[in-house]
Order: structure tokens, then sequence, then C-alpha cells
């Protein structure tokens, strides 16, 4: 029986990129949370986030995830948050194989700078804020079930070692 792909790590992992080269390979759908949300409220997470507030925020994210984990299997990327809310991997990990894309917060901050568009790198030093969020996060994301470095891979390397661990994994 195949299970879910979700894909967790700092924003700048590279989990909207390798999840979609991935499910690509997999011939599976891909669940960009993010997107999904954005495209509902019809406005940037930036904007939703200084609109309604981060609490706000993760309840639709909350919500989303739960959707996609009741629907039928597929490669799911979540921003980099959701992973660090109680009790969120605890659920997923009952029906979804969860990886964890490993970044130094130099890779992530590099990787994530140019976009502009996450609302918590706004205004702060990058690297700084990424190793913040490691610090605080990464208790959360070592509860994934398998981890894969991304540091000096590309999109495509990644993706070729997220497609064998779900194969190897999840029944795919
Ligand atoms: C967030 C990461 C973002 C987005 C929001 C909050 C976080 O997604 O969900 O800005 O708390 O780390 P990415 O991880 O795709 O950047």
């Amino acid at each position: 029986m195949k299970r879910h792909v979700v894909l967790i790590g700092l924003p700048g992992s590279g989990k909207t990129t390798v999840g979609r080269l991935a499910a690509e390979q997999l011939q599976a759908g891909f669940v960009d949370v993010d997107g999904i949300i954005a495209r509902r409220e019809g406005k940037p997470i930036t904007m939703i986030f200084a609109e309604k507030g981060e609490a706000a925020f993760r309840e639709m994210e909350r919500k989303e995830m739960e959707t996609a984990l009741g629907a039928a299997p597929a490669v799911v990327a979540p921003g980099g948050g959701w992973a660090a809310q109680p009790g969120a991997i605890e659920e997923a990990r009952r029906c979804a194989l969860v990886i964890y894309l490993r970044a130094r917060p130099e890779t992530a901050a590099q990787r994530a700078a140019p976009e502009g568009t996450r609302p918590l790198l706004l205004g702060e030093d990058p690297v700084a804020r990424m190793r913040q969020l490691l610090k605080e996060r990464e208790p959360f994301y070592r509860n994934a079930h398998a981890e894969v470095d991304t540091d000096r891979k590309t999109p495509s390397q990644v993706s070729f070692e997220v497609v064998r661990l779900a194969q190897s994994s999840a029944g795919w």
C-alpha cells in the first residue's frame, strides 16, 4: 500500500522544488500546501501573515495538511514551520513517510533569499535567522522517518534519493 511522502525542512531546503521533481518521477500528485493557501486566499503568504497573523496561517496550514493526508497518496510539501507545530509529525507519520531535507543554515539562507516572499525572513540577517529556526526546529525535524542531506546537491540528486526512499519504504 502506498503512503504519502511528506517533505519537511527549513525554508530553502528544497521541499517544493524537490517535491515537484520526485512527484513527476513517481507519477504521483504533488501538493504544495503554501501554494494552495495562497491561491485560495488570493494573496501571497507574506500578506496573509501581515493581515491575519501567524496563528491564523498555522490553522490554515494544519487544515490543508489534514485534507492532503486524507486524500490519495501523494508527495506533500508543507511550509517549513508546519513540522514544528507540536504533534504535527506524529500525526503525519501514521499515514506518510516523512523525510527531512537537511540543509545548513548558510545553504538554506542562500536558496531562500532571492524570492523575498518569506515573512519569517523579512528584515533580518537570513543566516542568523536560519540558525535560530534550525535550533528551534531540529528537535521536531529529527522525528522524520528518514533524512536526506541537500547541501552541495542538485534538486535532481536530492529527488533521486527521495524517490528511492519512497520506493523502498512507502510502497511506490
Ligand atoms: C514558513 C515557511 C514558509 C511558509 C511561511 C512560514 C516557516 O514555507 O510556510 O512563510 O515557518 O518556516 P517554505 O518553507 O516553503 O519557505
